[in-house]
């Protein structure tokens, strides 16, 4: 079966052709991330515009692509939440309104199952049930996947989201949006010993919470506003993100050993960040876990993982 999948939770607009719930045959994305980027962050009138101006060419161009006809397609998948409003709109009433003129069914789905999903699409070996840890930009959860239909959230970000944080160290350090590609880049120039940075605690050991180091990292800079050059802004950026990796980690394979599970699978754009695929593959390997991250063009927000869900979902 061929799944047309529609995705348009924030900035991107995406659209893309799977078949069976694995074979990527196109996956189209438009970004409208240069036009937020002198703001700061995702501004949310730009983004639904810019989606409502580009869906129809960009679906167009994911069945062009590949290499079937619109006729073809078995089923329309979209996310339905969470996300910004206005743009979650313009892509569930373009999906809903294909197909309907085709005459074929709709699923629509959460956003975060999808990226879990983004580790099972291709030849990938992963096999349920995992752990999957999302870590985005809006985002930070730990989910028991039993089945594609059976998804237990197990804790959630209190405060800022993984990605989030990134992006606010990266604004305090005046280093641009988005902030996690930066801050891995400098950090690579950076001695993650420097600075103890630590992520506070929270109430259920598998939530997570990021805005406390983002705030000591603001007044660790206002500290040394003086001495700040590119060597201490460097290890500033290797110590945040060591604190961050380690909390991932830890509470990731507290899931593991809470669910007895020998499987994680990561998902959402920090999985992207090296130093987190390292690291927990690394780990992983010593504690006889099996760790799975998905190619970096399926980390970041795409319409493939929500074509390959929803032929899970169908
Ligand atoms: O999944 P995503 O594309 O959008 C959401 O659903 O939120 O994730 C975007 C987030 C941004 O906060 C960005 O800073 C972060 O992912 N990100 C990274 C890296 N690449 C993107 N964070 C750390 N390291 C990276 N290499
Ligand atoms: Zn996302």
């Amino acid at each position: 079966m061929y799944v047309l999948g529609i995705e348009t939770s924030c900035d991107e607009t995406a659209a893309s052709v799977v078949e069976n719930g694995k074979d990527v045959l196109s996956n189209v994305v438009s970004s409208s991330l240069r036009f937020h980027a002198k703001y700061g962050g995702i501004i949310p009138e730009i983004a639904s515009r810019m989606q409502l101006e580009t869906i129809t060419q960009v679906t167009q161009s994911a069945i062009r692509e590949s290499g079937i006809s619109l006729r073809n397609i078995g089923l329309v998948s979209v996310t339905s939440s969470p996300g910004l409003i206005g743009s979650l709109l313009v892509g569930i009433s373009f999906a809903n309104s294909l197909a309907l003129s085709l005459g074929i069914p709709l699923v629509e789905l959460n956003h975060l199952h999808s990226h879990i999903y983004a580790n099972f699409l291709g030849n990938s070996k992963a096999r349920l049930p995992v752990i999957a840890l999302v870590v985005s930009g809006g985002h930070t959860s730990l989910f028991y996947v039993k089945s594609f239909k059976e998804i237990e959230p197990l804790g959630e970000t209190q405060d800022d989201a993984c990605g989030e944080a990134f992006d606010k160290v990266a604004k305090i350090l005046g280093l641009g949006y988005p902030g996690g590609p930066i801050i891995e880049k400098l950090a690579k120039k950076g001695n993650a010993k420097k600075i103890k940075f630590a992520c506070s605690g929270t109430k259920n050991p598998l939530d997570f919470s990021f805005s406390g180091i983002k705030t000591a990292v603001l007044y660790y800079v206002q500290r040394h506003k003086n001495e700040m050059d590119p060597k201490l802004r460097a290890d500033i950026c290797a110590s945040f993100q060591e604190a961050v990796v380690s909390v991932l980690l830890q509470k990731a394979f507290l899931a593991c050993s809470i669910k007895r599970i020998k499987s994680i699978v990561v998902g959402g754009g920090v999985a992207a960040n090296h130093c987190l695929r390292q690291r927990l593959s690394e780990e992983a390997k010593i504690k006889g876990i099996s760790a799975y991250f998905p190619p970096l063009s399926f980390c970041l927000d795409n319409a493939a993982m929500v074509a390959g869900l929803g032929y899970k979902r169908r």
